[in-house]
């Protein structure tokens, strides 16, 4: 992760140090990361959104069975997530898509609180 977006970034003249350094140093705070990713149907016989939100449907099971477990997962896009050049190392061709990387381990700390509004601020009921 680290090397490519060193290059790519290089090429552009956007380097940035601290970014380099912390993607070098953070993903490896984690026990296991996970890339996530969209491999396009190839007869293109759905929405693409549709195949992305699927893969987000995915994700969110992966995230309920690691807290079933007691593991802490987190979903990260930053970093070379929506760098052209990366897809190749994860398998992916033109039409697909990185969607970022889940980054898996026991929590250090006690299990951290959400810090989400309530439902009822996100539903309106139409009677
Ligand atoms: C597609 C996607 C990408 C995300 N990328 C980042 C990210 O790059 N950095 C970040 O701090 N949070 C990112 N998040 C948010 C975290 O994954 C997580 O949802 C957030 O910390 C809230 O967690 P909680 O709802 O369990 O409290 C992303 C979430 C999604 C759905």
């Amino acid at each position: 992760m680290a090397d490519l977006y060193k290059k790519s970034t290089s090429e552009k003249g956007v380097f940035n140090k601290n970014k380099f350094e912390m993607l070098k140093n953070k993903p490896c705070l984690a026990s296991h990361v996970i890339s996530i990713g969209m491999k396009r149907d190839e007869k293109e016989r759905l929405p693409e959104i549709e195949e992305v939100e699927a893969v987000a449907c995915a994700v969110q099971n992966m995230c309920l069975t690691a807290t079933a477990y007691g593991v802490g997962s987190y979903w990260g896009s930053g970093g070379i997530t929506y760098f052209e050049e990366a897809k190749p190392f994860f398998g992916l061709g033109p039409k697909d898509k990185l969607l970022g990387f889940m980054f898996l381990g026991y929590p250090k700390s006690d299990w951290p609180e959400g810090k989400r509004k309530p439902i009822g601020d996100k539903v309106s009921w139409v009677e």
